[in-house]
């Protein structure tokens, strides 16, 4: 019914699924697979967490959406909890990812505008090759991917491009255009490309160059975000505090569409009423869900969690001994494996293998498989499914 009536934007692995418990989804046929996606890293609480369904459900008998027309009482508290958690003094809500970005980039140019003084419709944005921030028009013009960008144009201006990982390109374009650039926008680890982990004190040097050069470091916590890399943040493992702080996905446990930007008032009171908004941005659902969601990931210790079983993940995986394995990477429990073909058989091919042994995983960009599992999955769990993957990956040996 799918191909039959949607849209064909998306390439499934074929399994169907109809429910969801902590680490487990379930075909409509009863088999339990083990969830190695968590729905690109929104389900970090794992599937159907009781404490985020209860929220979701006693707030649905009460109060769905107001709109931001008028006040609610679950708003002002979950905007309390949010900035308090991660200690900003606003939050801006917003449902998607690619929202969540683009309110970063009006943001961004407005401060350039208002407070750094950029001559009006100059402003320029930094971004990084290989970048994912979603798909909007907006967001497509910062991409280098084809399959992203291609036959979209015209594309949005005032975007410059620069190698990912590559602290000397960054000072470059500051040297030559720092007086018109509002901010740089980063992803600390890019996952939609491949997991690609940048250098140790990347995010550290980039940072101390923005603030040299008068630039938000703006960094899209979207996928990284909320305890997957062991840390709350991805940016918290190199001390850096970003200036604009976008997060999505697990903020609400992959209950609601749930995304939020966080900054500082000279940043976010740039914005002012009927400026910028979404009628579902921050309404009642999404406040009582978020703060039970992120409850949830201190209450569970999830950051510290990921921590230790993203270790044993990466040791057991470099320990199978298959010429398929090209490489293995990651932080915390987001992790990558780059497949090197054999005899015709790709990283599609072990994800088939994979799922008719039990553990669901997607390849990104063809040769690379993504395993980022709900980070409530146990050790004795997550040993079960490294076996499982170990003997995927060894079946075509
Ligand atoms: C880093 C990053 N930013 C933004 C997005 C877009 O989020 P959404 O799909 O909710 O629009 C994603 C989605 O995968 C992402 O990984």
């Amino acid at each position: 019914m799918e191909h039959r009536y949607g849209a064909h934007n998306y390439h499934p692995l074929p399994v169907v699924l109809c429910k969801g418990e902590g680490a487990f989804v379930w075909d409509v046929e009863g088999k339990r697979y083990f969830d190695f996606l968590s729905a690109y890293s929104a389900v970090n609480q794992g599937h159907c967490h009781p404490k985020i369904v209860k929220a979701l459900c006693d707030q649905a008998h009460t109060l769905t959406l107001t709109s931001r027309a008028f006040f609610n009482d679950c708003l002002g508290p979950y905007e309390k909890y949010i900035t308090e958690y991660f200690g900003y003094d606003k939050v801006l809500p917003m449902n998607t990812g690619a929202e969540a970005d683009e309110t970063a980039l009006k943001l961004a140019r407005r401060w350039g505008y208002r407070v750094k003084g950029i001559k009006e419709n100059e402003a320029l944005i930094i971004c990084c090759e290989g970048n994912f921030h979603g798909r909007t028009i907006s967001i497509v013009s910062m991409s280098t991917d084809p399959d992203s960008y291609g036959e979209f144009g015209p594309f949005t201006p005032g975007f410059v491009k620069i190698p990912y990982n590559d602290v000397d390109a960054l000072e470059k374009v500051l040297e030559q255009h720092g007086k018109r650039v509002a901010g740089f926008l980063v992803e600390p680890i890019q996952g939609e490309a491949g997991v690609f982990v940048p250098d140790e004190g990347y995010l550290k040097k980039c940072y101390d160059l923005c603030k040299k050069h008068n630039v938000l470091f703006m960094a899209d916590e979207v996928q990284t975000g909320i305890a997957r890399t062991g840390k709350m943040l991805a940016c918290d493992h190199e001390g850096v505090r970003p200036d604009i702080l976008i997060l999505g996905k697990a903020v609400s446990g992959g209950v609601l569409p749930i995304s939020a930007v966080l900054a500082d008032d000279p940043i976010m009171l740039t914005i002012g009423p009927g400026e910028h908004g979404s009628t579902f941005g921050g309404f009642c659902l999404a406040g009582k869900v978020a703060v039970a969601a992120l409850q949830v990931v201190k209450e569970e210790g999830l950051a510290e969690k990921a921590e230790k079983l993203g270790r044993i993940f990466r040791e057991e995986m470099l320990k199978v001994k298959s010429d398929m394995i090209e490489l293995v990477r990651g932080k915390g429990l987001l992790n990558a494996i780059v497949i090197r073909p054999k005899n015709g058989k790709e990283a599609w091919d072990v994800c088939l293998k994979m799922k008719e042994l039990g553990v669901l995983a997607k390849p990104t960009h063809q040769h690379i498989i993504r395993f980022a599992p709900p980070l409530v999955i146990t050790e004795e769990q997550l040993r079960e499914a490294i076996e499982l993957i170990k003997k995927a990956i060894l079946s075509f040996e």
